[in-house]
C-alpha cells in the first residue's frame, strides 16, 4: 500500500489528475498493489479565498508520503511569481528534490517539427538541477523605481550541490543503459565561476568513478543548436537550473509538445513529486479538450520512482499504444478525442 499526496491545482491541472489517478487505480489493481490517495487543495483558489499558499502543517503532512502527484500551478488571477515560487518552487526547495527528470521522448505515431526525425532520433533525457542556481532567490534590489536601480540576481553552485546533481546523472546514465554517454550543458566561455565548478567536478567524478560512461560538453547555445539539428547525438544531458529550465521546454516541442511532456522533481532518499510539465493552461479550463497524456506518463515515473517498474511500463506502453493507433495530434482540441477519451483509450491497452 502505497501513500500518495495529489495536488491537482490549478487550470486544467485537475482535469488531466483526474485521468492519470482513473490510470494509476487502475494499473494498481491490475498488478495487485495498493495506492492510497490524499487530495490537497492547493493553488490559486485557495490562495484568493485565504490567501493560504502553502501551510506550514500541510508541508509537514507532505513529507510522510511516497510520493506527490501534482497537476499544475498557475492562476491568472494571482500575479506572476506568488504561485510559482511560494508552492511550487518551495515545494522542490523544501523537499530537497534536488534532480528535475525530464526525458525527452519521440512516441511512434507522434509528429515532431523536427523534419526528418522520428522515435529513433529524438531520445533523451535532461537531468536539470532543481534547488539552486538562478532560482535560489539570491540577489536584490536597491534604489528601485529610481533611474539608478539596481538589479541583482545570482547564480548559486556549491560543490555538494553540483557533485550530487553531476553523481545521479552519472548513474541515470549507466542504470539507463543506452549508449553510456552523459553531456554537460554549460557555458564555460562567459560564466567562468559557476561552470568551471560544473566542468572541474564533471571531469573528476567522470574519471574516478564513472570510467564506463563516455563525458561530452557543449556550451548552452550550441546544445539548442543540435537539439534541432542533430537530437540523436545525445543521451543524457545534464545541466544547472536555468539552462534546463530553457531546453526541456525546446525538448517538449521535440517530442510533440505539452500535451505529452512530462517530469519528476526527484530527492533519491525523500518524497518525489511527477507532474506535466505544461502549465495550467486557464484558456483551455473545464472544456474536457486538454491533452491528459503528460499528466499520465508523469503517473508512469511515479510508478517507477516507487519501485513499480512493471506498472509503469504497462502505462507507457498504453500511452504508446494510443498515440500510435488513435490521437490525431496532441494538441489541445486537436486530439480528435476530449480529454476523458484519452484517459479511456490509456486504460483499454492496460
Ligand atoms: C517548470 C516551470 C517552473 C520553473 C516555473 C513555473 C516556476 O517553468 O517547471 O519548468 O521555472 O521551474
Ligand atoms: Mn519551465
Amino acid at each position: 500500500m502505497y501513500k500518495v499526496a495529489v495536488l491537482p491545482g490549478d487550470g486544467t491541472g485537475p482535469e488531466v489528475v483526474r485521468e492519470g489517478l482513473k490510470v494509476l487505480q487502475a494499473v494498481s489493481e491490475a498488478a495487485n498493489f495498493g495506492i492510497d490517495f490524499v487530495r490537497y487543495d492547493l493553488g490559486g483558489e485557495r490562495y484568493l479565498k485565504t490567501g493560504e499558499i502553502l501551510p506550514e502543517s500541510v508541508l509537514e503532512e507532505l513529507r510522510s508520503f511516497d510520493a506527490i502527484y501534482l497537476g499544475a500551478i498557475g492562476h491568472p488571477d494571482v500575479r506572476p511569481g506568488i504561485l510559482e515560487k511560494g508552492l511550487l518552487l518551495r515545494l522542490r526547495f523544501e523537499l530537497d528534490q534536488y534532480i528535475n527528470l525530464r526525458p525527452v521522448r519521440l512516441y511512434p505515431g507522434v509528429e515532431t517539427p523536427i523534419k526528418g526525425k522520428g522515435p529513433a532520433e529524438i531520445d533523451f533525457v535532461v537531468v536539470r538541477e532543481n534547488t539552486e542556481g538562478l532560482y535560489a532567490g539570491a540577489g536584490g534590489t536597491l534604489r528601485k523605481g529610481t533611474a539608478d536601480e539596481v538589479a541583482i540576481q545570482e547564480s548559486i553552485n556549491t560543490r555538494k550541490g553540483v557533485e550530487r546533481c553531476l553523481r545521479f546523472a552519472f548513474e541515470y546514465t549507466r542504470r539507463r543503459g543506452n549508449r553510456n554517454k552523459l553531456t554537460l550543458c554549460g557555458k564555460t566561455n562567459v560564466l567562468t565561476f559557476a561552470f568551471d565548478l560544473w566542468e572541474r567536478a564533471f571531469n573528476e567524478i567522470g574519471a574516478s568513478d564513472f570510467s564506463d560512461i563516455t563525458r561530452d560538453y557543449a556550451h548552452v547555445d550550441a546544445i539548442v543548436m543540435w537539439m534541432v539539428k542533430n537530437p540523436e547525438w545525445f543521451d543524457v544531458i545534464v545541466t544547472d537550473n536555468m539552462f534546463g529550465d530553457i531546453i526541456t521546454d525546446l525538448g517538449a516541442m521535440l517530442q510533440g509538445g505539452m500535451g505529452i511532456a512530462a517530469g519528476g522533481n526527484i530527492n533519491p532518499t525523500g518524497v518525489s513529486m511527477f507532474e506535466p510539465i505544461g502549465g495550467s493552461a486557464p484558456k483551455y479550463t473545464g472544456l474536457n479538450v486538454v491533452n491528459p497524456l503528460a499528466a499520465i506518463v508523469a503517473a508512469s515515473m511515479l510508478l517507477y520512482n516507487l519501485g513499480e517498474e512493471a506498472a509503469a511500463a504497462r502505462v507507457e506502453n498504453a500511452v504508446k499504444r494510443v498515440c500510435e493507433t488513435h490521437l490525431k495530434s496532441l494538441a489541445a482540441g486537436q486530439m480528435g478525442y476530449s480529454t476523458q477519451e484519452v484517459g479511456d483509450l490509456v486504460l483499454k491497452y492496460i
